[in-house]
């Protein structure tokens, strides 16, 4: 695959992305290091930042983004395996994982829907799913993400965003729902599969 994305244009400028999404990313790997999973596959991997806490865990950190990873692969021990790759069709076996995770990648894919179920698919039964994502409160923020909807495609993400546009959670055992960062803008939510 050699397509040039979005994410290849904008890498050099996305550690300062970063400096909003640090807190919220580093719970969730605490919260993955705490679940211990033989192998974590980190869907949209992006450039594998803050992701100290996981230690030697194997990850597959798979992305569209070839320069994205090169920074992932640079960044990160080589327990980190950097895989070229589409979250919608995912090139790897049924119950094949232990945990997924899903970092600000949610709103960026064409298809959420077909992200959870690729996910439902290679997870282990007992497996773990976390998502962490902006999504559209009720509150000013919401008024905000409709504002700037038009701003979307440019930003290559959904700026409007909320948990009923990923379809299929409900296929998950629901765990923790934490809200997180100003204005409870972000959200972790994490889940088991039967
Ligand atoms: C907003 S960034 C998030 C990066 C990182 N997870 C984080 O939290 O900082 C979205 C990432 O998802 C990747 N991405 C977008 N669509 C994808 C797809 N269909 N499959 C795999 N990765 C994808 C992009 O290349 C980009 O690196």
């Amino acid at each position: 695959m050699t397509r040039f994305t979005f994410y290849d244009l904008v890498q050099p400028l996305y550690p300062l992305v970063d400096v909003f999404l640090a807190p919220q990313k580093r719970r969730m790997f605490e919260e993955i290091r705490d679940f211990a999973p033989g192998v974590l596959l980190e869907i949209g991997a992006g450039n594998g930042s803050h992701r100290q806490c996981l230690g030697t865990t194997t990850t597959l950190g798979l992305d569209l983004s070839r320069r994205m990873l090169q920074q992932a692969r640079r960044r990160n021990p080589p327990t980190f395996l950097a895989v070229l790759g589409d979250g919608l069709c995912l090139p790897l076996a049924q119950a094949s994982v232990d945990a997924v995770a899903l970092s600000h990648v949610a709103s960026v894919v064409a298809d959420p829907g077909k992200l959870v179920s690729e996910c439902l698919r290679v997870l282990r039964p007992g497996g773990r799913l976390w998502v962490l994502n902006h999504f559209t409160p009720d509150s000013c923020l919401g008024w905000f993400d409709r504002l700037v909807r038009p701003l979307g495609p440019i930003l290559g993400l959904k700026t409007l965003f909320k948990v009923e546009d990923l379809p299929g959670l409900e296929a998950f055992t629901p765990l923790s729902d934490q809200t997180l960062g100003a204005f409870s803008y972000y959200r972790l939510l994490s889940f088991s599969k039967p």
